[in-house]
């Protein structure tokens, strides 16, 4: 079973086609990457999806329900972290989770929270402000916080820019073992090219709203006669 289909999605802000017939697919414990230059419609496609944004055109299933018409069902079942998305600041880190928990009524809130204080290794934080936490370490909460459902899709708008490179590769190792052993989905954006290469079953190079290369890392290098993503990143954004 898909978890997520999209078909043709189109998205125009005034004058600006963001979005221009996009279509994706995602399996179950899959990790999807969609990489491309500042502006190519990679945040846009993730809000439709998330149902922050309506589409102009094209249709999104989710689990083979549609997003339009089942939207409680199905944003129950995924959740999304990104950097820009703000935390409640004044409450403390476990208290914000607890929050998050409460909202999408997981059975045991408690357990639930301890059991994500303990996967970030936010332990030492839960009596910090989220207000008064470093970028990395709000990232951190942030990732906790796109957990605490349990999601069988997680969307991740640029998951570890905040990270330096230690917490960055816990981050990741984390992410992956989330989608090999518990076959949690992922949709992620990210300009590392390294943790593209590393995490990313599949790839979708966008460019001015469009998919314009498709494939694994490997054959992706393979068909631009290409040594890294970084390089194939560099042909088709240039081309
Ligand atoms: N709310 C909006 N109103 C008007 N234009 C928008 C809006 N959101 C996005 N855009 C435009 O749509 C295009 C795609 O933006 P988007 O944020 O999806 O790019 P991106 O691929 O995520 O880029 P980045 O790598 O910089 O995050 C850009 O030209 C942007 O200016
Ligand atoms: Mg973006």
């Amino acid at each position: 079973m898909s978890i997520l289909e999209a078909a043709a999605l189109t998205k125009r802000f005034g004058p600006v086609t963001a979005v221009d017939g996009i279509s994706l697919d995602v399996g179950p414990g899959e990790i999807i990457g969609l990489l491309g230059p500042n502006g190519a419609g990679k945040s846009t496609t993730l809000h439709m999806l998330l149902g922050l944004i309506t589409p102009d055109s094209g249709s999104i299933r989710m689990f083979g329900l549609e997003l339009g018409a089942h939207r409680i069902e199905v944003l129950s079942r995924i959740n999304f972290a990104a950097s820009y998305v703000d935390l409640p600041g004044v409450l403390h880190v476990r208290e914000v989770l607890d929050v998050f928990a409460r909202l999408y009524g997981v059975r045991n809130p408690k357990a639930r929270v301890a059991e994500l204080l303990d996967l970030l290794e936010l332990g030492p934080l839960r009596r910090r402000r989220v207000m008064e936490l470093s970028s990395g370490q709000r990232t951190r909460v942030q990732l906790a916080k796109a957990l605490v459902n349990e999601p069988s899709l997680l969307i991740l708008d640029e998951p570890t820019a905040n990270l330096d490179p230690d917490a960055g590769d816990r981050i990741r190792n984390l992410l992956v073992r989330l989608a090999r052993e518990n076959g949690r989905a992922m949709l992620i954006t990210s300009h590392n090219m390294q943790e593209v290469e590393r995490m990313c079953d599949r790839i979708h190079f966008m460019s001015a709203g469009r998919v314009v290369a498709s494939g694994s890392a490997a054959e992706l290098t393979g068909v631009y006669g290409a040594d890294s993503l970084e390089e194939v990143f560099l042909k088709v954004a240039r081309s």
